[in-house]
Formats: structure tokens, sequence, C-alpha cells
């Protein structure tokens, strides 16, 4: 018993296939060239019955798929192949050619049309491309390949009619012959007939006019056919162009710079040569879930290869990820993660590369490139983003949400452990970087600078480090007490639109860091501005 998809059986099909093409090529010739009685048609005539009777014990002995199972019940399969192809398959298997060309050798050119009956197999066995080939060429180029071949093999038998009924009159030998048939057949079935060869007497009027018909009809439908199928050669494209079309009418309705324009092509263009357009999350949505996880599973084998985190992980905890996986694209100068928002998801890096940049976007910590991942501090440590990422180039990315990446971190604690270490591993050297920037930064305010700006005094002075916010102060000079001009002074800098009017104003300067108050500074004095001379 076969199984449906084996190897030697799709072979077997496929020689069948053969067998009778060449059959509907060999026997016409051998009738109208009368070659009908010579040894090596004979051994022809029986050897494609042969062919065909092992046929029909071969669909005997082959399960078939129904409703997802292999049958394999000889009764059921029996019942199933005698209901449908077998009476075709026995009628192409009969050797009416053998037995004339034996028993009957004066027969008559009616009769000798008999012997045509294996082209009956072409019903059946020109189902076998199509089931076999189906899923693995383009259906469109197939189906297009498939009616050259029919029309081919249509225009043969007619050329073979045609030489059949008018005969020979010019006495041309086998070969121009038939070249002369087949032009007359092709332009008649084209719709073209120069007029040049005609139709002699009631017989080949008739034969001509049908002829005619079946041109007209094949004409027509060779027109319909070929338009949708080179439309639909690539599917994908055309839906692609179609799409693209659609948002530049649209871009140029809404008038849309010209930069940001180039910019949507572009993506456009990058989803198509990365993915050909399509949306992968979509496509798989009708699926059922097994079906769906082998294919999430095939799709992203590219992404768990690149990942090494992934690699000494647990099937389970790969099908888990995989299947939650959502596929996203940054083109380049994206913010894809900004420091101190809150965290919801994190990311697979699949290609391109990211910057991991300070919040004020001036220091690069790291560069990430295809199998780093990012965004997992915030969703591991439950903390505000400790890094701004930025895309450097166009960037496939995997993105997994928060609620995902808390089952999987519940569910599989050796993995959970990894990835802490390395979220640890990388909060400290950012702390790191940020307190040897901070270390720069001097403890206590040293360098003041004071100056009248109309009748009120500004004061500057340098940032300190730990900074909550700075407090200044100011002292009356009829009663010498201090009292502050501001408490809560959040930049180094402030205006006192009141200094005193009779001399010199004396001011400190706080700062209340987050560790405590730190000391008052030495007190700077300005005098006021001497008064321009009256001219
Ligand atoms: P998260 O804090 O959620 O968002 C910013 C991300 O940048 C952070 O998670 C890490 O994934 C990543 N990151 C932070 N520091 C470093 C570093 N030193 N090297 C590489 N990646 C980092």
């Amino acid at each position: 018993m076969f199984h449906p998809e084996n190897k030697l059986r799709t072979s077997w099909d496929f020689f069948v296939l053969a067998v009778t093409v060449f059959a509907a090529i060999e026997i016409p010739i051998s009738i109208v060239f009368d070659i009908y009685s010579s040894p090596l048609a004979a051994a022809v005539f029986l050897f494609i019955p042969g062919v065909f009777v092992a046929d029909i014990l071969v669909h005997f002995n082959t399960g078939f798929y129904r409703l997802g199972k292999t049958v394999t019940k000889r009764s059921t399969i029996a019942f199933r192949y005698l209901k449908g192809w077998f009476g075709l398959d026995l009628l192409a298997a009969l050797p009416l050619g053998f037995v004339l060309n034996h028993f009957v050798p004066s027969a008559g050119t009616l009769l000798l049309l008999i012997s045509l009956n294996p082209l009956l197999k072409l019903f059946h066995s020109g189902t076998t491309p199509y089931r076999i080939g189906g899923t693995r060429v383009n259906p469109a180029i197939l189906r297009l390949v498939l009616l050259v071949f029919w029309i081919l093999l249509v225009a043969h038998l007619v050329s073979c009619g045609w030489i059949l009924i008018s005969g020979n009159p010019q006495r041309l030998a086998s070969m121009p012959l038939y070249i002369r048939a087949f032009y007359w057949t092709i332009t008649t079935l084209t719709t073209i007939g120069y007029g040049d060869i005609t139709p002699q007497g009631a017989f080949q009027t008739v034969f001509v006019i049908f002829i005619e018909l079946l041109g007209a009809g094949m004409y027509g439908m060779i027109i319909g056919n070929i338009a949708n199928l080179i439309a639909n050669i690539d599917i994908a494209k055309s839906q692609y162009k179609d799409r693209l079309d659609k948002i530049n009418a649209f871009l140029n309705y809404r008038n849309i710079p010209h930069p940001l324009q180039r910019k949507i092509n572009d993506y456009y263009s990058y989803l198509w040569e990365s993915r050909r357009g399509y949306d992968e999350s979509a496509v798989l949505q009708d699926l059922p879930i097994a079906l769906k996880t082998t294919v999430a599973l095939q799709i992203n084998r590219g992404i768990i290869e690149k990942v090494p985190l992934f690699q000494t992980a647990s099937e389970d905890l790969i099908r888990e990820i995989v299947l939650n996986l959502n596929p996203v694209v940054f083109t380049p100068g994206d913010i894809i993660v900004t420091a101190g928002e809150v965290g919801f998801e994190m990311y697979f890096i699949s290609q391109g590369s990211v910057d991991v940049l300070s919040a004020d976007e001036q220091t690069v910590y790291a560069t990430l490139a295809a199998g780093q991942f990012f965004g997992e501090i915030a969703l591991l440590l439950s903390m505000p983003r400790t890094a701004t990422i930025r895309a450097r180039e166009y960037c496939d990315l995997y993105r997994l949400d928060k609620d995902n990446f808390d089952r999987v971190i519940q569910r599989y604690p050796d993995f959970a452990e990894r990835i802490n270490e390395l979220a640890e591993k990388r909060k400290a050297e950012i702390e790191e970087i940020q307190q040897s920037k901070e270390s720069e930064i001097p403890e206590a305010i040293e360098d003041i600078q004071a100056e009248y700006t109309g009748s009120a005094v500004s004061l500057r002075w340098n940032w300190v480090r730990d900074l909550r916010h700075y407090e200044v102060i100011k002292q009356i000079p009829a009663t010498g007490k201090w009292v502050y001009v501001e408490k809560n002074v959040l930049e180094p800098n402030i205006t006192d639109p009141t200094p005193n009017p009779d001399g010199s104003t004396m001011y400190r300067i706080r700062a209340i860091k987050t560790s405590g108050a730190g000391s008052w500074s030495k007190p700077i004095v300005i005098e006021p501005a001497p008064e321009e001379p009256e001219t």
C-alpha cells in the first residue's frame, strides 16, 4: 500500500503522465502517416496499455487524504477509485490499437480512430502537475506553462486531423506535410486565417468550421487567462504595488512634504526587500494554534539561532516566546525606547543595529546588533528606562510585551536568572558611566559671579553634585540680618530685583543635596554701579 506522498509513487505519476503525452503525440502521427502496422508501432500499442493497467493497480493500492487523515483501508480506496477515475482509466488502458493492428489489418481510417483511446488518460494524468507541483512552484507560472502545453497538444491533434481529411495532394514528404498542417492549424486556431490553405469539399469545410469555432473559443479563453495569470505570477508584488500607489496618492492629496514622502517610500522599499511586503503576524492569524506555532518556529528560526540567550533554552520556552514575538520595523534615527519612561516591552534585534544612549543623547553607552536584545531592565526591575535606544539603520526587531515576558520569567527560573544577570551588569555599567560623569561636577559652590542688570542684581554660580535645589540669602544692611532671596532655586542662577539701593549688597548661596543641606558659600559683595555723570 502506497502513502499518497510516497516519493516513488509521485515519480510513477510523472512517468504515467510522460507516457500519456507520448501516446497523445505518437498515436495520431502513426495513424495519419500510416506507420500504424509497423513492428515499432505494435510494440508501442502494447507498451502504453501495459503502463496504464499497471497504473490502475497502483491506484487500487494508494491511500488518500480525507479530513486530514490518510485512509489506507483497501475497500474504501477501491470504492473511491471505482466511483471516480476507474472507468476512464480502464477505457484508456484497452489495447484497441494492438487488436486492430493484429486482427483487422485493413481497418478503415475511422476505425483506426478508436485506437486513440489512450488519449482519454490525459484527463486523469493531466491533474498530476497541479496535484504535485501546486505547492512547490508558483501556481500562476505552472498554470501558464500547462496552458501553453494544452494549446500545443490540441494544435498537434488538429494538425493530424487536417492531414487525415485533406490527404497529401502536393505529395510532400512527412515533415513538410506536418509543418504545413501545423501552420494551417495555428493560423486557424488563432483566428488569423490567411486563407492560403482552404477546405475542399463539404467534409473538409465542416471540419474547418468546427476548428474555427474551437479557435474562437480558445482565443477568448487564452486572452482572458493569460492576462489574469501574468497579473498573478507575483501576487505579493502586485499587492505591494497597489498599496504603495494608494499611500502615494494619499500623501500627495494631503500635501505631505517631499522628504517625508521619500522616507515613507524608503520604508516600503525596505519592507519589500526584507519580507516581500508581507505582514507575518496577519498572515498567521487565521491558523489554528498548533499550526501557528510550527509556522512561527519555522519563520523565527533565524532570530532563535541568532540570540545566544535562546541557544541553551528549552524547547518549551522557545515555543512560548516565539509565539508571542511581534515583528516591528524601525527606520534610521527612530527612538525606540526613551530614557526615564515606563517600559512595557522588550526587543530582540533580528536585523540592523541600535545605539544605547544617555538621556541627553550625548553619550553612547553601547551599540547593539543582530542577536542582542534590549528593554529588559525596565521589565525585570520595575524601574524607568535606564537609557534611550535609537536605531542606527533600518532595524527588524521582535517585540515581546510585558505580560508575556512576566509569564516566561515566572515559569522558567533559569532563563530569568540569566537575563537578570545581564540586566544587573548593564545597569551597573550605566551607573558607573553616570558616576564618572558626575565626579567631574564639583561638591560645593565655589564660583559665584554677580553683576547689575539695570537696577537688579544677576547672580550665577557652578552646578554641584547630587543637587536637589539651591537657596540664596542676602544681608539687610540696616539690621545685619540675613533674609532669603529665594528658597527653591533649580538652576544655578537667579536675579534679585531689589538689591540694597544705598550701597553694597552681600549674598550667600548653599546647595541642598540628596544627602542633606551643604554649607553656605563665602559671601559675595556687589557694589552699586557708579551713576553715569549727567551731561
Ligand atoms: P531598559 O532600561 O528597559 O531600556 C533601555 C535599555 O538599554 C535597557 O533596558 C537595556 O536593555 C539597554 N542597556 C542599558 N545599558 C546598557 C549597556 N551598558 N549595554 C547594553 N545595553 C544596555
